[in-house]
């Protein structure tokens, strides 16, 4: 973005990191216009990491195991993302609770992505719950990330029907490409500083929400929104 300094983000990814492949490949469309500088993860096996080092992102793995609490685990993770200048984060099949502590450092700068039309389905086993239950819909919620699992205020959501013939394979295949065009998509509307939060709402603007001068120090807790930062 000419003239302007983009805001910088850190995805968060436990296993595959198809969403991550995404956000990727967004990032380097143009259709995200902000700076992935970190993928985080809590597990070393994690094939994100390699789609990662693939397009030249720099990573990050610590051990749950390697901390004594949940607390000093997040705190660590706290420390790199403030020296990376992480101004925002995106969940993508991170398969941890963040701390209360750590989700105030980021308040309304987190974003997940759900395998289901929230509040139906939370949990890990969304899309099995989904067909188990007979649902005649499925979908996908993104929110922002708040201290109760699968919980913050709503995004974007999308649903379609499950057909008859559905199995758990094509239900799957069907949310996660469904996931791979929503998420990149709410990305970009917080980046552009087009989602208002009151409340549990979230409002998409036809145009930026205040566009926001990041700090110098680029402090991840003080800021009220997103959008493009003008170069002061
Ligand atoms: C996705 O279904 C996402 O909704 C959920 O975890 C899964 C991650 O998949 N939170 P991937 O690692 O992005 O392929």
């Amino acid at each position: 973005m000419k003239g302007s300094l983009m805001l910088r983000f850190a995805v968060f990814a436990s296993g595959n990191g198809s969403n991550l492949q995404a956000i990727i490949d967004a990032v380097g469309k143009g259709a995200i216009k902000a700076d992935l500088v970190l993928v985080f993860s809590d597990n070393h096996k994690a094939f994100a990491l390699k789609r990662a080092g693939a397009a030249r992102v720099k990573t990050l793995c610590l051990e749950r195991k390697d901390y004594t609490s949940p607390q000093s685990y997040d705190r660590d993770i706290l420390i790199y993302l403030k020296e990376a200048k992480v101004d925002f984060i995106v969940l993508a099949g991170y398969m941890r609770l963040l701390t209360p502590f750590f989700i105030k450092e980021y308040a309304d700068r987190i974003l997940n992505i759900h395998p289901s039309l929230l509040p139906a389905f939370k949990g890990i086993q969304a899309i099995k719950d989904t067909l188990t239950y007979g649902a005649k819909v499925a979908g996908v919620t993104v929110h922002f990330a708040d201290d109760k699992m699968d919980h913050g205020p709503i995004i974007l959501q999308q649903a379609f029907k499950v057909s008859e013939k559905e199995t758990l394979e094509s239900l799957e295949a069907r949310v996660h490409k469904l996931e791979h065009k929503l998420y990149p998509k709410a990305i970009a509307l917080f980046v552009d500083g087009r989602l208002k939060i009151t409340g549990r709402r979230v409002k998409v603007l036809e145009k930026p929400y205040k566009p926001a001068a990041r700090p110098a120090a680029s402090e991840p807790d003080v800021r009220e929104n997103a959008g493009p930062i003008e170069a002061q």
